[in-house]
């Protein structure tokens, strides 16, 4: 249970989780007693490393001046970020121990030090890099996200760096959005399991004494990022309460409740709620006292400024922290500036903020510096982990899991001895195979990663570099910072080496970027692709799509003429590798689609659309219809097997809210000639309720790999709360009436015979 203090503090009363652990509280309350009002406000603000030195990456020096100003006269308690690129780990080892001295000797307290380490770490020279989180997404394989994050976590330690921007967990529901790729996909549930097999990964199995090959988290973006109306980074959402609830805080609450040590908040707003960053009701309320969540909200880049520059919700930088704190922030990432110690001290000493907010965010992130070990052990040696940059060959499997198939009329696998022409934009590039967040933040340092593959040097190696031909036709621009920039080359040319192969593989999509940089205003695939893909057609070769990118850009126009369609995300370092292994066969493809692939870019929409979106023509007066289209949908992926679904089975066919337990039983049979992974899905849709219900939701799943001719059956079991909904009134609802379940092709009905409508906010 959660100290009395502790519980006083936090003001939460007996709407309290067990947490924390007593060893560390005491030493919290003994440390905040001992603290000026002076420590206490530099505790709660985070500046970046470029104030406390200059040059870019191993050039980069640390200041003695800054770090005075920084450390010593405002008592600055957290610093983040990168010398613009990334250094060896000797070099942060030298970083952190010149920045944790310079801490510890003014009063005692290690600095908390964090970097977004999102698909390994990012920052590292010779790190593991894995790939990023929407392709882990699409394995359906949570045990890829655990190992990813443990690895990343025990690198990360090898330079003394215990705190990781990670897991990204926001729902992608619009497809424009720059950040899909740092998610999960668009399901609560698939992002839920995955956050929490990340936060287990980096954290260990005892958030409370975090040990020195594990590190803490901070999930993001507290909540409803994903779901911007305009599409670009940043902007509001418009999600009702209900969905808020039901969707997009699920993954928040699982991996706050399985202890994640702190939380970003979403830099936007929702309409009709106050932004995020000032957000009492969603930052304090559904949280910290809802859940008792005893953890660090850490604000996002520059947020606080925010709401006076662009939410207009402030009239001055007093003014934000004071909302922002008093909402529930405890963490300031400022970035460049320490005025926020001042300001933060003048508000506490004006009343503005209470002493017990103060105390309450201090105590947070001292909880989490003892939590994490830093007062014991500020800095780790790099000779002890010895492991350091050895982990291709996990992060080169993952990346086989998470490409999928998406269409396939026979042309692969790619046969040996065939004449193979690589063409496209991604196809002899490390950047667009890792994306943003590698090495820099729009992922443009090709520099560090050149002990890589690329698609078509991978190629070359798996089938002769004889066989394998190399002409872009459309090339991206590397000469400006515009990540989109293209220039088209001699299309003839292209056609001239297709007509002369066996066979074509067109490397198309995206090149890397990150965040607001990659805002757009068209999904269409660029004109220069189109361009190819256009002359592609014509050719009478068979032509193999490998979309390598951040998000799905429309092709709906090529997709016929397509003969293999794959989609490979941004499978990082090893992600060429991966590719040639499944082209050529030496592998089975065994993904799914983590979000909707739209079809044209007034057609976005998610899979749990409601029924009226998709609607046959009732004729009449005006023949109603609604078309819910989608390229790919939710789910889908196939394989160089075949998968037979039958025997679904449910433990009865009616139940109430009180019974304990439903469970499902599926068989699955591969039925082709080669060994496959499967991802089982139950689906639920909830055929009448008193507000549209969802078309339908997954509610478990599994991944199973089965020989040619071998059946497994596939047990899941669910609560009946799992299938209730948010009404209106912000009360979970389980509704009588009938629950279509399926699996694969197989589908049955069951029934509950009594609603409830549940007390608590969190069921
Ligand atoms: C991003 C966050 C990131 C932070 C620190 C922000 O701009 O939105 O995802 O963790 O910067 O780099």
């Amino acid at each position: 249970m959660l100290s009395a203090g502790v519980l006083a503090l936090v003001g939460c009363g007996t709407k309290t989780s067990s947490m924390s652990s007593p060893d560390i509280e005491k030493a919290v309350a003994k440390t905040l007693s001992g603290m000026s009002l002076e420590d206490k406000v530099g505790q709660m603000v985070q500046i970046n490393l470029t104030v406390l030195g200059k040059g870019t990456g191993a050039d980069f020096v640390l200041d003695e001046d800054a770090l005075n100003k920084v450390l010593v006269d405002s008592r600055v308690g957290s610093i983040l970020n990168c010398p613009d690129e990334a250094v060896s780990p000797q070099r942060w080892q030298e970083i952190l121990a010149a920045i944790q001295e310079r801490a510890i000797g003014v009063n005692g307290i290690p600095v908390l030090y964090g970097l977004d380490h999102i698909h390994g770490c990012t920052y590292v020279t010779g790190s593991t890099l894995f790939p990023q989180d929407v392709n882990v997404g699409a394995s359906f394989n949570p045990e890829l996200a655990r190992r990813a994050a443990e690895v990343t976590a025990y690198e990360s330690r090898a330079c003394s760096v215990p705190y990781a921007f990670s897991p990204t967990i926001d729902l992608t529901r619009i497809q424009t959005w720059p950040r899909i790729w740092e998610n999960f996909g668009e399901d609560p549930l698939l992002n839920t399991r995955m956050g929490l097999a990340a936060v287990a990964g980096y954290q260990g199995e005892d958030y409370n004494h975090i040990d020195q090959n594990h590190i803490a988290v901070s999930l993001k973006h507290y909540m409803g990022y994903g779901g911007p109306v305009s599409g670009k980074d940043r902007t509001p959402s418009s999600i009702t309460k209900p969905d808020m609830r039901e969707k997009y805080f699920a993954p928040y609450k699982a991996c706050a409740q399985a202890g994640a040590l702190s939380i970003m908040v979403n830099s936007s707003a929702n309409l009709g709620d106050a932004p995020f960053h000032c957000n009492h009701e969603y930052l304090t309320e559904w949280l910290k006292e809802d859940l008792g969540w005893d953890g660090v909200l850490i604000t996002d880049w520059a947020d606080v400024n925010n709401l006076y520059t662009r939410e207009m919700v402030a009239k001055d930088k007093k003014e934000a922290l004071k909302i922002a704190v008093n909402a529930g922030i405890d963490l300031i990432m400022e970035p460049y500036a320490v005025d926020a110690c001042d300001l933060l001290k003048e508000l506490v000493e004006e009343g503005e903020i209470s002493k017990a907010r103060l105390d309450d965010a201090v105590s947070r992130i001292l909880r989490m510096k003892y939590r994490l070990g830093l007062f014991e052990n500020p800095l780790q040696k790099f000779e002890d982990y010895p492991l350091f940059g050895s982990f291709d060959s996990e992060s080169l499997a993952s990346a086989k899991e998470g490409i999928v198939l998406l269409k396939n009329e026979g042309a692969l696998p790619i046969k040996e001895g065939k004449k193979i022409l690589v063409c496209g934009p991604n196809a002899n590039s490390m950047r667009a195979l890792n994306g943003g967040w590698s090495y820099t933040w729009q992922g443009n340092a090709d520099k560090f990663s050149q002990d890589y593959n690329t698609v078509y040097e991978a190629l070359a190696k798996r089938f002769g570099s004889s066989n394998v031909v190399l002409n872009n036709g459309v090339k991206w621009d590397e000469t400006t910072a515009d990540w989109q920039a293209e220039t088209i080359g001699n299309i003839a040319s292209v056609v001239a080496a297709a007509k002369a192969s066996d066979i074509v593989v067109a490397c198309i999509g995206e090149n890397s970027y990150c965040e607001t940089p990659g805002n757009i205003s068209d999904l269409s695939i660029s004109k220069g692709q189109q361009e190819l893909l256009k002359a592609l057609e014509n050719t009478g070769k068979p032509v193999v799509f490998v979309i390598i990118g951040g998000r799905p850009r429309i092709i709906n126009s090529f997709v016929e003429g397509a003969d293999a369609i794959v989609d490979a995300f941004l499978p990082g370092n090893n992600g060429g590798d991966a590719i040639a292994a499944l082209l050529s066969g030496d592998d089975n493809f065994s993904a799914k689609m983590p979000y909707t692939y739209p079809k044209a870019v007034n057609s976005l929409i998610n899979y749990d659309y409601k029924p009226s979106q998709q609607s046959s023509t009732m004729s009449g007066a005006y023949n109603y219809s609604a078309d819910a289209s989608s390229e790919f949908p939710f789910g889908y992926g196939l394989s160089y097997t075949t998968f037979e679904y039958s025997n679904l089975t449910a433990s009865a066919e009616s139940f109430t809210p009180a019974t304990s337990e439903l469970k499902f039983t599926v068989d699955v049979k591969n039925t082709g000639s080669v060994a496959g992974k499967e991802a089982v899905l139950l689906f639920s849709s909830d055929l009448v309720a008193s507000i549209n219900p969802d078309n339908r939701r997954l509610r478990d799943f599994t991944k199973i790999e089965l020989q040619p001719g071998e059946t497994k059956t596939v047990e899941f079991t669910l609560k009946p709360s799992d299938l209730a909904f948010v009404g209106t009134d912000g009360k979970w609802r389980l509704e009588e009436g009938d629950f279509r379940i399926q699996a694969g092709d197989q589908v049955l009905m069951i029934n509950c015979t009594e609603t409830k409508i549940y007390d608590t906010p969190n069921i």
